[in-house]
């Protein structure tokens, strides 16, 4: 049987990135898995805290994840779904792991390198070094890996900007079997899943992908935005001056990415899509666009509306995940306490 394991930070309002990306893919696994099949979804407290968050906004958009966890058609009776940070066994095992993490791995990791060239930009100066930004930032991707292996997870869903951070999780895997010999080795070696491969770029600078932390709103939809949003949105999506539209993400990314949204959204090729668009004009296509968006969010929308003010519903939620996480997790950590040598 398979152990999927993933998880969203819990950072403001999901977008149509992390939709596309990751959550309709987690829940398509669910309906998909076979019975014994163990799938377990997490919202990490923890990673949000390598950067800056006011405590009262964090502390709403975590219960706002979970609700819109459940909104997207996730399962607490067939998931589990739980707070990271409800669960100490991550933080006890991304401790052990940053004791077997060379600190050059880290460095070499596009995520830690973009934040370092973020902050030399911030101040305008290229002689900035890592010393100004925090360690959590640094190994971030460990307690990542933590996340995973404690479950002894062998599929993790994610985009493929998280592709880097699967591989280190495979490598440290690695090198705690190999180095803390059982009778087995202890940790499965995590397969990346990319159920879908919509990446998703963002509407105003198609050569980034869509993101939270982008200054710009209308670069992307939010699942809180309502239907005249949506649709003033992808009106404003940079494309280009060529009549009719082609697939061609080199010379057209803009299209491109309306292109790949729309076919994500409606569950066709991509080219398909491109062939019916050839020789129409862009004010139609990003009609078209804008229906698609409207009509895979509305659903989710409606239902994390109503379920955001269900507070003691999302409170008993949260606890019986994070029980159900916590005895899961139990039985690794005693293993891998046992391996190296603290009982
Ligand atoms: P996070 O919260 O940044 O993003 C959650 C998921 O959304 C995907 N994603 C996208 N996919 C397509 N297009 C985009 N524009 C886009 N933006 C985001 C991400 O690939 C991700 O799957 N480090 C993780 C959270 C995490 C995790 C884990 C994931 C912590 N521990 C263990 C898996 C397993 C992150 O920052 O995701």
């Amino acid at each position: 049987p398979r152990v999927v394991f993933s998880g969203i930070q819990p950072t403001g309002t999901p977008h149509l990135g992390n939709l596309l990306g990751a959550l309709l893919n987690w829940v398509k696994l669910q309906r998909d898995a076979a019975p014994d099949d163990q799938l377990i979804y997490s919202i990490v407290g923890w990673h949000a805290l390598t950067l800056p968050q006011d405590p009262k906004a964090l502390s709403a958009s975590r219960r706002d994840m979970l609700a819109v966890l459940l909104a997207v058609g996730l399962d607490p009776k067939r998931s589990v779904i739980f707070h990271q940070d409800e669960n100490p066994h991550h933080a006890e095992l991304a401790w052990i792991l940053n004791c077997i993490t060379p600190m050059g791995k880290l460095r070499r990791m596009t995520t830690w390198k973009s934040r370092l060239a973020a902050s030399r930009n911030a101040r305008d100066d290229s002689e900035v070094d890592e010393s100004l930004l925090n360690v959590g930032l640094f190994t971030y991707p460990v307690l990542q890996a933590a996340d995973i292996l404690a479950y002894r997870a062998t599929h993790v869903p994610v985009g493929e900007d998280q592709q880097q951070h699967i591989e280190l999780c495979r490598d440290l895997a690695e090198g705690f079997n190999r180095t803390f010999k059982g009778k087995k080795p202890l940790f499965p070696l995590p397969q990346h899943v990319i159920t879908s491969s919509c990446r998703v770029l963002s509407l105003k600078d198609p050569s980034s992908k869509m993101s939270k932390s982008s200054p710009d709103l209308n670069s992307r939809i939010l699942l809180t935005d309502g239907t005249s949003k949506v649709r003033s949105k992808i009106k404003g999506a940079v494309t280009d001056s060529t009549l009719g539209v082609t697939y061609d993400p080199e010379a057209r990314p803009g299209a491109a990415n309306l292109l790949s949204i729309l076919a994500a959204c409606t569950g066709e090729d991509v080219e398909t899509v491109a062939s019916r668009y050839a020789d129409k004009g862009h004010g139609e296509f990003k009609a078209d666009v804008a229906d698609a968006v409207e009509e895979l969010i509305k659903g989710p929308r409606a239902e994390f509306e109503r379920l955001r003010g269900e507070t003691a519903y999302l409170a008993s939620i949260a606890e019986e995940g994070a029980a159900k996480a916590r005895e899961l997790s139990a039985s690794t950590l005693r293993e891998v306490r046992t391996r190296i040598g603290l009982v």
